[in-house]
C-alpha cells in the first residue's frame, strides 16, 4: 500500500476563486500584526454601528495593567446586525432551516423577514415581562428556532443570555442560574433528540427548588413535543401566550461594543465551571470574519454545524457568524445516527448543504460503520468541510476528505476555544495547504506562541504549551462575576500572554498540531469537562471518602472519564454502588460526565505533601504500568501495586 499523503494542496479552481486565495493570507497576515488599529478599524466595518468606532483597540496583558478592550467607543446591536441590516437585500432568504429530528416532520424555512418578526415579538415580551438591559436571561431549549430567537430577542434588549446545554442536570442549571442571578429562564416542555424526549421543563422545575435561584422570576415555556407538563403560576407562562400577541418590531437597546452580549458557563481545571463572558462589537466582528473567511462562505450557500447552541460553537458558528453575514443556517434537533447512520447525508442530500461542519468525535463513530451508510447519498452539493472540538486523528480525516468528500472537498480542522468567541488557527481553504492532524496557520492578527515550562517562548520547529501573545477582537473579557479568576486562569501561568490550557507543536513548515489539554480538563466526545468537577460530584455522595478523576485514550471520545474512588470505612465496593455512583454523576452534571470507568481504590497515590499524583493515575488507566515514571516521591507505594492489581483484574 502506497503511503498517504502528509500534505493535501489548496484546490487550484478554490485558490482562483476564493475570496481570501494564495498569495492573500500572508499579505493580510503581516498587515494584520504589523498594524493592527488599521486592520481591525477595517475588518468592523463588516457591521452595521449605530455609532462608528474611533478607538480600536486598548489592550495591555500586563498584571500591572491589565485591560482588554475592542471598539471601546462603538454602539451597535447584534441582532440588527443579524436581522434588520438583511431586510432590504435577504428578507426572503432562509436565514434558518430547520431540520427535527425525526425525518418524516417537515422541515421549516425561516426567512430573515420571519426571523425578525418573531424576535422582535419575542424581545417585547421580555420588556413586558420586566427584562431590562444587564439582566441575565437563562435559556434551556432543545435544537429548535426558538434558541435563535431567544438569543437574538435578548441582544435586541440588552439582556446577557447564557444558555444551558439540554443535556445539562437540575443541579447544573441550579448552579449557572445561581452564579449570573438570571430572572428569567427559557425552556420547553420536552426536547426531542434520536427519537427519546428529554424533560427540559421538569428539569427546569427541580432545579428552581435547589437553593439560590429564586432570583428567577419568570419560566417561558414553548410547546414543542406537546408533552405533559407542570406550570406553577404565576411564575411559569406558556411562551405562545406571552409571545404570539407582540408587536412585531420593536426598537434595539444601542449598546456600546463592550456591553456583554452573553456568558457561557465551562470547565475548567478547578472548581465549578466559570462564566465565560463574551462583548457585543467583537466578538460580533470577530465571529463573523472568521465564519466567512475560513468557510470561503458565498451568497448561496447553504451552511450546517451539527454542534448544539449550547456550545460557544453553536453560538458562533450556528447563530452569530452566519447571521451576521447574511447565510442560511442549518439547525438540526436530532443526532448522526437516527433514525439510521446515514442520516447526517440524507440531511447534507436533502437540503444541498454546501458547508458542513461537525466535530471528530462525530467522524470517528460514524467512520466506525463503514463506507457504504456515507455512499449510499449523493453529497454532489457539498464544498466545504470543517471539524472542531478536539484533535482530529489522521485517519478520521483522510476519510473525511476521501469518503465523505470524495476527495473534492478541503478540509478545515479549526482550534479555538469557548474563551476565544472563535477560530484561531485554522487552514483557510483558498489558501493554505491542508495536513491532516494539523490545525496548521493563525486567522489574523492571531499570535501563537509555543513556550516551554519556565515560560520560553521556543521559536522553529518546537513542542510546548501553547499561548497567544496579543488579543484579538473575539477574547473573552471577564469570568462572571470573578475578574480575578480571569487574570488568575489564563494570565498567570505565562506573564504577559494568554494560556490556552492546549499543548502544542510547530513542524518545520510553520504549521501548529494540537496535542489536547495539559490540564485537569478532559475533552470528551469534544465537550469540556474538569476532572474537579466529577470529583466533588462523586464525593458528594455519603459513601464516598475521596475521589480522583482522569482522562484516558479512548476510541470515539477522544477522550474517556476514568476515575478511581476511595469508599468511607465499612462501606463495600459493590456492582450496586458502582452503579448507583455513576447515575449519581449523572444527576449532579448531567449523562456528559458519566463516568466510562469506575475502579475502587482502597487508597490514592499521593505525595508526601499529600497531593494526589494524577499522572500515575493517568498511566493505571491508559493500562500502561511500565511508563509509570518516577514514583520514589510517593508517600505509600503500595497504593500504585494495589491499584495496578485491580486494574489488571479488571482488564
Ligand atoms: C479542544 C470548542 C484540537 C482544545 C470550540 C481546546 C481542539 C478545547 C480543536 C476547547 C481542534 C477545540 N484541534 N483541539 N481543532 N478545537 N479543541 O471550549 O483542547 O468547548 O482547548 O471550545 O477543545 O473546547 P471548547
Amino acid at each position: 500500500m502506497s503511503t498517504p499523503p502528509s500534505v493535501y494542496p489548496v484546490p487550484e479552481a478554490l485558490a482562483a476563486q476564493a475570496a481570501i486565495g494564495r498569495g492573500d493570507y500572508e499579505r493580510l497576515y503581516d498587515e494584520s500584526v504589523r498594524d493592527p488599529d488599521a486592520f481591525w478599524a477595517r475588518a468592523a466595518q463588516r457591521l452595521q454601528w449605530m455609532q462608528v468606532p474611533t478607538q480600536i483597540r486598548d489592550v495591555s496583558f500586563a498584571l500591572e495593567d491589565f485591560r482588554i478592550r475592542w471598539y471601546g467607543d462603538g454602539e451597535l446591536n447584534a441582532s440588527v446586525n443579524c436581522l434588520d441590516r438583511h431586510l432590504h437585500t435577504r428578507g426572503d432568504k432562509t436565514a434558518i432551516l430547520w431540520e427535527g429530528d425525526d425525518p418524516a416532520t417537515p422541515p421549516r424555512h425561516v426567512s430573515y423577514r420571519e426571523l425578525h418578526a418573531r424576535v422582535c415579538r419575542l424581545a417585547n415580551a421580555l420588556r413586558s415581562l420586566g427584562v431590562r438591559k444587564g439582566d441575565r436571561v437563562t435559556i434551556y431549549l432543545p435544537m429548535i428556532v426558538e434558541s435563535a430567537v431567544a438569543m437574538l430577542a435578548c441582544a435586541r434588549v440588552g439582556a446577557v443570555h447564557t444558555v444551558v446545554f439540554g443535556g445539562f442536570s437540575p443541579a447544573s442549571i441550579a448552579d449557572r442560574v445561581a452564579d449570573c442571578g438570571s430572572k428569567l429562564i427559557i425552556t420547553a416542555d420536552e426536547g426531542l433528540r434520536g427519537g427519546r424526549r428529554i424533560p427540559l421543563k421538569a428539569n427546569v422545575d427541580a432545579a428552581l427548588k435547589l437553593p439560590g435561584t429564586n432570583s428567577v422570576e419568570t419560566v417561558l415555556v414553548v410547546r414543542h413535543t406537546g408533552g405533559a407538563v407542570g406550570m406553577q403560576m404565576p411564575r411559569d407562562r406558556w411562551y405562545d401566550a406571552v409571545v404570539d400577541d407582540q408587536p412585531d418590531t420593536c426598537e434595539p437597546e444601542r449598546m456600546n461594543a463592550e456591553d456583554p452580549l452573553f456568558i457561557l458557563y465551562t470547565s475548567g481545571s478547578t472548581g465549578k465551571p466559570k462564566g465565560v463572558l463574551h462583548t457585543t462589537g467583537g466578538y460580533l466582528v470577530f465571529a463573523s470574519y472568521t465564519h466567512e473567511a475560513v468557510f470561503d462562505l458565498r451568497e448561496d450557500d447553504v451552511y450546517w454545524c451539527t454542534a448544539d447552541v449550547g456550545w460557544v460553537t453553536g453560538h458562533s458558528y450556528i447563530v452569530y457568524g452566519p447571521l451576521a453575514n447574511g447565510a442560511t443556517s442549518l439547525m438540526f434537533e436530532g443526532v448522526p445516527n437516527y433514525p439510521s447512520v446515514s442520516r447526517f447525508w440524507e440531511v447534507v442530500d436533502r437540503h444541498k448543504v454546501s458547508i458542513f461542519y461537525t466535530a471528530p468525535t462525530a467522524i470517528r463513530a460514524l467512520m466506525r460503520d463503514g463506507d457504504a451508510p456515507v455512499k449510499s447519498s449523493s453529497r454532489a452539493s457539498l464544498r466545504i468541510l470543517g471539524t472542531v472540538g478536539e484533535p482530529i486523528n489522521p485517519e478520521a480525516w483522510r476519510w473525511y476528505h476521501g469518503v465523505v468528500g470524495d476527495g473534492r472537498c478541503p478540509v478545515v480542522d479549526t482550534w479555538w476555544q469557548t474563551e476565544t468567541g472563535g477560530i484561531l488557527i485554522a487552514p483557510l481553504p483558498g489558501a493554505i495547504d491542508a495536513k491532516p492532524g494539523s490545525a496548521t496557520r493563525p486567522f489574523f492578527g492571531v499570535q501563537p506562541a509555543i513556550v516551554d515550562a519556565q515560560g520560553t517562548v521556543l521559536e522553529g520547529e518546537a513542542e510546548g504549551n501553547l499561548v497567544i501573545l496579543d488579543s484579538w477582537p473575539g477574547q473573552m473579557r471577564t469570568v462572571y462575576g470573578d475578574h480575578q479568576r480571569f487574570i488568575d486562569t489564563y494570565f498567570s501561568a505565562y506573564p504577559g500572554s494568554y494560556f490556552t490550557g492546549d499543548g502544542c507543536r510547530r513542524d518545520a513548515d510553520g504549521d501548529y498540531w494540537i496535542t489536547g489539554r495539559v490540564d485537569d480538563v478532559i475533552n470528551v466526545s469534544g465537550h469540556r469537562i474538569g476532572t474537579a468537577e466529577v470529583e466533588s460530584a462523586l464525593v458528594s455522595h455519603p459513601k464516598v471518602a475521596e475521589a480522583a478523576v482522569v482522562g484516558f485514550p479512548h476510541d470515539i471520545k477522544g477522550q474517556g472519564i476514568y476515575a478511581y474512588v476511595t469508599l468511607v470505612a465499612g462501606e463495600e465496593g459493590t456492582d450496586a454502588l458502582l452503579k448507583e455512583l455513576v447515575a449519581h454523576v449523572r444527576g449532579e452534571i448531567g449523562p456528559i460526565a458519566t463516568p466510562d470507568h469506575l475502579q475502587w481504590a482502597p487508597g490514592l497515590p499521593k505525595t508526601r505533601s499529600g497531593k494526589i499524583m494524577r499522572r500515575i493515575l493517568r498511566k493505571i488507566a491508559e493500562n500502561a504500568p511500565d511508563q509509570l515514571g518516577d514514583t520514589t516521591t510517593l508517600a505509600d507505594p503500595s497504593v500504585v501495586e494495589s491499584l495496578l492489581r485491580e486494574r489488571r483484574g479488571a482488564a
